[in-house]
C-alpha cells in the first residue's frame, strides 16, 4: 500500500496518516483514495504490491514486529519518494527544478531509494519520478548516488534520449532536483582539487627558480670578486673581465660561443673618451663602462671601443664571430668584453680590454726596450699566435684553428706588465672544415702589403692546405721580432724605430713589396754588431727561419713560443751561474782578508 500527498508534509504526519489508515483498515480498498479533511492527501498502490496482504498480519501468523506502513520489517523506515512515473516538465536541463509530481509515495521496500529521471526525446521533455532499490539495475545503469541527500542530476550517456538521471535517500529528496548548480559545483570541486594538487609543485618551482638566481648571483659575485682580486694582485686593470660576465657567465670552459653580442635591449651605459687608434675599418676609444666599480674603486670601468660604420659590417661580424670562440681566451690575446648593434647611431662596436700602453709600433717608437723586454715581448707574441694556430686549448680540449692574416706591429697591443696581447681579427679565418670554396677564393691576397709574405704577394697560397694561412702569419710575425729587436738596446747603438722595409712610403703597395720580397729575395736588416749578443743572435736565427722565403721551411710559432722559453732558461742558467762566480768571488775577497 502507498500513501500519497499533494503538498509535502513532515514524515511524521504522512507517517501518522499511513497508519491511521492501516488500522482502519483501509488498507487494500482502493488503489487511490482521498481524504476527506484534506483533499491534497491521497493514497496509490502500485501495481507490484498487494498491500492489504501484505501489510495485514494474518491472525497467529507470527511476522515481523513492524506492521506499519512506514516502519519495515526490522523497524527500518521506507522512504517517502515523489512517484509519478513519466509526465511532462518544463523542467530544462540547468540549475534546479521541482518535479512538481502530485504523489507522494511510501516506497515498498525499505531498501528503495528516491529516483528522478529527465529525458528527452524529440523535443518531448519528461520527468519520471519513483522508488528503486538500488541492488538492481534501473534502466541498465547501478544507481551510483543513492546515499546523497539531494538529487544531483547527471548525464548518463548510451540512453536512446537525452538521459539525466538522480537518486537520493531522504522524503520526497527527488522532489527537488539540482542540474547546472551541481555541475558547477561539482567542476568547482575538480578545479579547486587541480588546484590544491598544483599549488605544493608551484611552490617547489618558485623555490627551485629562486636558488638558482640566488645561485646565480652568489657565483656571479664569488667570480667578480675574485678576477677583481686576481686583477689587482698583478697590478693590472681588469676591469674587463667584470665586464665579461655582463652578458653571461662564460668562465666555463665547455662554452664555446660567449659573450658574442650584448642581448640586453638596453645599450651598455658606456662613455667614450679620447680616440687611441685608427684602422681601416673602424676606429677605437678609451671609454667608461659605467658600471660596477673598477679595482681601483672608481665607479666604472676602463674599456676600449671598436667602433665600426654600417660600411664595415662584414668587418664588425667577422672580428665579433673570430672573438665570441671562447677558446679564444689566452692571456695574449686580446680580451673582449661583447659586441652591439648601435642600431640608433648606425654603429657596430666591439667592446674589449683597454690597454693603456698603445700598439707595439707606438711602443717601439717611443721605447728602447731591453733584452728582457724583448724576450717577454717575443715570447708572449709567439704564444698568442700559437694559441691562434692551435688545434687544441690550453687544458687539450679541440678548439678550431685561427690564422690572424694582418699581423703587424700596430695590431698588438702592449699590456702594462710588458706582455703583447694580439688584436684586431677582421680579417681572421677561422680553419675549420666549413671553410667555404667562397671563404677560401677570397683569402688569397689579404692584409698589409709590408708585412705580406711572398706567396701572399704572387697570389700563389696553398689554399688546400690550411698550415698555408699559419705559415703567411708566422712571416709577419718574424717582420715584428724584427722590430722588436731594432730597438733593444742589446743589439749596441739602437736606431729610431723604423717598419720593416724602411719608410719607404707610409703604405708601400703590393708592387713595391713584390719588388723587394719577391724580385730582389730582400729582408729587413739584421747588422753584424746584432749578432755579438748570444741572445739576439739566437732571436735572429729564429727570424730567419719564420721568414724562409719557402712557407714549409718556416717554423711554427709553437716552436718560436719554445724557442724562447728556451732562451730564457738559457738566460736564468747564466745568470744562476754568473751569481754563482759573484759568489765566489766575494768568498775569495773575504778569504784573502
Ligand atoms: N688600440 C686599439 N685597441 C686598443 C685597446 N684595446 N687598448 C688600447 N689601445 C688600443
Amino acid at each position: 500500500m502507498m500513501i500519497t500527498s499533494l503538498q509535502m508534509e513532515p514524515l511524521r504526519l504522512s507517517a501518522f496518516l499511513c497508519g491511521l489508515l492501516f488500522l482502519s483498515g483501509v488498507s487494500g480498498a482502493s488503489s487511490s483514495m482521498s481524504f476527506p479533511d484534506n483533499p491534497h492527501y491521497s493514497v496509490r498502490v502500485p501495481e507490484k504490491l498487494m498491500p492489504a496482504e501484505k501489510f495485514t498480519p494474518g491472525i497467529g501468523e507470527n511476522k515481523e514486529p513492524s506492521k506499519s506502513p512506514i516502519l519495515g520489517y526490522g523497524g527500518k523506515m521506507r522512504t517517502l519518494c515523489k512517484f509519478c512515473d513519466e509526465q511532462p516538465t518544463a523542467c530544462n536541463n540547468s540549475g534546479s527544478c521541482w518535479s512538481l509530481c502530485d504523489i507522494t509515495s511510501i516506497c515498498p521496500d525499505v531498501d528503495e531509494v528516491c529516483v528522478t529521471i529527465w529525458r528527452k526525446k524529440d523535443n518531448n521533455v519528461t520527468l519520471d519520478t519513483l522508488c528503486h532499490n538500488p541492488a538492481e539495475r534501473l534502466h541498465g545503469l547501478w544507481l551510483d548516488d543513492y546515499n546523497n541527500s539531494k538529487c544531483e542530476m547527471k548525464e548518463k550517456k548510451g540512453q536512446d534520449s537525452q538521459f539525466y538521471m538522480c537518486s537520493c535517500s531522504g522524503d520526497e529528496c527527488n522532489d527537488h532536483i539540482f542540474f547546472s548548480h551541481d555541475k558547477v559545483s561539482k567542476d568547482f570541486q575538480v578545479m579547486f582539487v587541480i588546484l590544491v594538487s598544483l599549488v605544493p609543485l608551484l611552490v617547489l618551482a618558485l623555490l627551485v627558480i629562486i636558488s638558482f638566481y640566488l645561485y646565480r648571483v652568489g657565483r656571479q659575485r664569488k667570480l667578480w670578486d675574485a678576477k677583481g682580486k686576481r686583477g689587482m694582485a698583478s697590478g693590472r686593470d681588469f676591469s674587463d673581465v667584470h665586464a665579461i660576465m655582463l652578458d653571461d657567465d662564460h668562465s666555463d670552459s665547455s662554452s664555446t660561443h660567449a659573450n658574442s653580442l650584448n642581448h640586453n635591449t638596453e645599450p651598455l651605459p658606456i662613455e667614450l673618451d679620447a680616440q687611441v687608434g685608427k684602422g681601416r675599418f673602424a676606429e677605437v676609444y678609451k671609454a667608461k663602462l659605467k658600471q660596477g666599480t673598477s679595482a681601483t674603486g672608481e665607479p666604472f670601468q676602463t674599456v676600449a671601443i671598436k667602433i665600426f660604420s654600417s660600411e664595415e659590417y662584414l668587418s664588425w661580424k667577422n672580428e665579433k664571430d673570430i672573438f665570441s670562440d671562447a677558446d679564444l681566451r689566452h692571456v695574449n690575446v686580446l680580451q673582449f668584453l661583447t659586441a652591439e648593434e648601435r642600431k640608433v647611431d648606425k654603429q657596430y662596436w666591439l667592446i674589449t680590454a683597454y690597454h693603456p700602453l698603445g700598439n707595439l709600433q707606438e711602443y717601439l717608437t717611443h721605447h728602447v726596450v731591453s733584452w728582457g723586454q724583448l724576450m717577454m715581448l717575443g715570447s708572449s707574441m709567439a704564444q698568442g699566435v700559437a694559441h691562434l694556430h692551435s688545434e687544441r686549448t690550453l687544458d687539450g680540449r679541440p678548439k678550431v684553428p685561427i690564422a690572424h692574416r694582418d699581423l703587424k706591429s700596430s695590431n698588438i697591443l702592449v699590456k702594462d706588465n710588458l706582455t703583447c696581447c694580439l688584436c684586431d681579427f677582421g680579417l681572421g679565418l677561422r680553419l675549420d672544415n666549413t671553410l667555404s670554396v667562397d671563404e677560401l677564393a677570397n683569402s688569397g691576397q689579404v692584409g698589409t702589403a709590408r708585412y705580406m709574405a711572398p706567396e701572399v704577394l704572387e697570389s700563389r697560397i696553398n689554399l688546400e692546405n690550411t698550415e698555408s694561412f699559419k705559415q703567411t702569419d708566422v712571416y709577419s710575425m718574424a717582420l715584428v721580432l724584427w722590430e722588436i729587436t731594432s730597438r733593444c738596446d742589446a743589439v749596441g747603438e739602437v736606431k729610431e724605430y723604423e717598419p720593416p722595409f724602411g719608410k719607404v712610403r707610409e703604405h708601400p703597395c703590393v708592387e713595391s713589396m713584390k719588388d723587394s720580397v719577391l724580385r730582389d729575395r730582400g729582408r729587413p736588416e739584421m747588422p753584424s754588431s746584432w749578432f755579438n749578443h748570444p741572445g739576439i743572435q739566437s732571436v735572429c736565427g729564429t727570424i730567419e727561419e719564420c721568414w724562409d722565403h719557402d712557407p714549409e721551411a718556416r717554423l711554427t710559432a709553437q716552436c718560436v713560443a719554445e724557442r724562447f722559453n728556451d732562451m730564457e732558461d738559457l738566460d736564468k742558467l747564466s745568470e744562476h751561474s754568473v751569481s754563482q762566480e759573484k759568489i765566489s768571488e766575494d768568498c775569495s775577497v773575504s778569504d784573502e782578508k
